[in-house]
């Protein structure tokens, strides 16, 4: 037979003893909730300071934005003869410039001195880079954004392009694309290719057109 009588005359557990634990400042509880508080302070700056070390992370500039009025044009090459020229040029027409070089050829010389003569913000800037590179091309018009291209990096020997063809597909017909592919992923829809005229040899008829027959020196004309 089962004995119900005993569990019965069990004391009953008293009810109200839960609510009188709660009421009941636990100074150890308080001090518990403080070091959390403390933690979660503690992760969410270090999140933001991580975050604006990202290089998806960047404070908008002059160059990040696009402005009414004013015209961002990237000078592939800027560094070089006829790059820094242009880029004087477009500085002068009131253009905003990013000259874009890894200076294997250029002089940053040149570029110092654009940087002398145009110091107001959001005029010129200087991007240090390599156009064989894919992420630098692609984080250059992620943070940038240009309203045309004018392209000159490139090596520019006749001589050299035919002892090292590989060396002229790679950077003129390669890197080109590349730069092609960023502009029309990033929407940039105007591009100035400085090509060359040497590919025209020495033309019987002046001035040299459209129309005007290739020479025969096929590195510079694939290329
Ligand atoms: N010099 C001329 O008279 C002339 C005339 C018409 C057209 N062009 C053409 O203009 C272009 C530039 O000629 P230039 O005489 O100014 O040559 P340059 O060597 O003075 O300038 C080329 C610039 O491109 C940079 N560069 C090269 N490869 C690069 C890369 N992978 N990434 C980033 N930067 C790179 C170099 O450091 C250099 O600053 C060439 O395509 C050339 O054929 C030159």
């Amino acid at each position: 037979m089962l004995n119900f009588a005993r569990g019965r005359s069990q004391a009953r557990p008293n009810r109200s003893m839960p609510i009188a634990v709660m009421e009941y400042a636990d100074p150890k509880r308080k001090s518990n909730m403080f070091g959390k508080l403390l933690m979660a302070a503690a992760l969410t700056a270090l999140c933001i300071i991580m975050l604006k070390l990202s290089p998806s992370f960047s404070t908008p500039t002059h160059f990040s934005r696009h402005e009414k009025g004013v015209t961002h044009v990237l000078v592939t090459g800027g560094a070089g003869y006829i790059g820094s020229h242009a880029a004087l040029r477009l500085l002068k027409e009131s253009y905003r410039v990013t000259i874009v070089d890894n200076l294997s050829r250029g002089n940053i010389g040149a570029v110092k001195v654009l940087q002398e003569l145009f110091p107001e913000p959001g005029k010129l800037q200087f991007i240090y880079a390599d156009l064989g590179d894919p992420n630098a091309v692609d984080k250059i018009f992620s943070e940038n954004a240009f309203d045309a291209v004018i392209h000159f990096a490139a090596v520019a020997y006749v001589g050299e392009s035919t002892t090292d063809p590989l060396k002229y597909y790679h950077n003129i017909t390669s890197n080109t694309l590349m730069v092609l592919k960023s502009m029309a992923a990033h929407g940039v829809g105007t591009l100035i290719y400085s090509s060359t005229c040497a590919t025209y040899g020495e033309p019987e008829k002046m001035p040299i057109t459209e129309e005007t027959p290739q020479a025969s020196c096929k590195t510079w004309i694939n290329a």
